[in-house]
């Protein structure tokens, strides 16, 4: 078997080889192994605008996972190649939101609703789901934007539908001012709306989708921390359930996470809710502050995490070759219509 280094260092001739051909964005939530890689590391939002400013590089080698992976291919021009080292990278998140199971919601709430609602659409979604969403006026959101792209929504339509993530859908929006009772479920199993007010005063339609990661953190996680360490400050990403960001003293995307630690006084303490590869880079990064996870068995991301160095070596020097074998390709007219809602975000953001 290879060593690391060996691996590290056909990592490194093939960047050499190919140089400003090759591009390499890496999501915060990758293996220290292959983000030493990248050549720009970000949250969804930065990493789709750099893909989107990227016209030069003929091969993006895409360190995160599928969703990420086909934005970029949206945003990037014809000539440009994107790859995902790893196939199985998806995110369990996005599969929860299928387009069958969308196109059939959004029949029965133009039955419900008529045109008073728009959707919106967390980028961690397929990009069909993005399709669905440019076509029917609506845009993505980032964990970045979400607050702005939900005001943004309720100056279109009295009401929206934000797929697939309902935590975030439910953080932002009560952040804005929306009760909790005026939030509905969509159920896409049973394919029915479950909600408290009347149809009428619904403002909001959560798809019931969910990050199986920053489902781990609890309430109980919170409590622990509080008792064990009082001084520490509790951040969480808004993924987390409403419970739990309400419970936390701060709540925000990936890229504000890492801007309140590294702006914070040496010898402050935080426990982190969110993915474990992220913590434990902040925990290395900052030695002069005290920093855990709020999960003390942390929380992986299986999926990321299947973007390891052997796989992409094995990218990389297949792209040298030729081989299409990992390549994501978005097809017309899903391309073109996903890029709408993508547009309408990165205007505003
Ligand atoms: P952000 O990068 O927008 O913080 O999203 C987190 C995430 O779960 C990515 O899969
Ligand atoms: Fe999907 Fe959650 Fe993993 Fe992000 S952390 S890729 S949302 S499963």
């Amino acid at each position: 078997a290879m060593t690391t280094a060996e691996l590290e260092e056909r990592v490194a001739s093939v960047k050499q080889r190919l140089g400003k051909k090759l591009f390499i964005p890496g999501h915060h939530y990758q293996k220290d192994e292959v983000i030493q890689f990248s050549d720009a590391t970000g949250d969804s939002l930065k990493l789709a605008q750099v893909a989107a400013e990227n016209t030069e590089a003929e091969y993006i080698v895409f360190c995160g996972v599928h969703f990420m992976a086909e934005t970029a291919d949206i945003l990037t021009t014809k000539q440009q190649k994107v790859y995902l080292p790893d196939m199985r990278a998806g995110c369990s998140m996005a599969d929860m939101a299928d387009i069958y199971q969308t196109n059939r919601a959004w029949t029965k709430l133009q039955e419900l609703f008529g045109d008073t609602i728009i959707p919106l659409t967390y980028v961690n979604s397929t990009a069909a789901i993005k399709a669905f969403v440019g076509e029917n006026g609506g845009a993505t959101v980032t964990s970045s934007n979400a607050e702005k792209m939900v005001s943004w929504a309720f100056t279109q339509k009295e009401r929206l539908l934000f797929l697939p993530d309902q935590h975030l859908g439910r953080n932002t929006a009560y952040n804005l001012g929306v009760p909790l009772d005026r939030m509905a479920i969509w159920d896409p199993i049973k394919n029915e709306l479950v909600h408290e007010c009347p149809l009428e005063e619904i403002k909001v339609i959560l798809w019931k989708g969910h990050c199986s990661v920053h489902e781990n953190f609890t309430v109980q996680n919170v409590e622990q921390v509080r008792k064990q360490y009082p001084h520490m400050k509790i951040i969480v990403h808004p993924e987390c359930s409403r419970e739990v960001v309400a419970a936390s003293d701060l709540a925000g995307s990936t890229n504000y996470i890492i801007d309140i630690i590294e702006n914070a006084k040496s010898g402050s303490a935080f426990a982190i809710g969110t993915e474990m590869n992220l913590v434990n880079r902040i925990i290395k990064d900052h030695p002069d502050k005290q920093i855990i996870s709020l999960n003390p068995y942390m929380c992986a991301c299986l999926t990321m995490n299947r973007i390891d160095l052997p796989h992409f070596v094995w990218c990389l020097e297949s792209i040298e070759q030729d081989f299409e074998s990992n390549r994501i390709i978005v097809e017309e007219p899903i391309a073109s219509n996903a890029k709408l809602a993508l547009d309408r975000m990165l205007a505003l953001s």
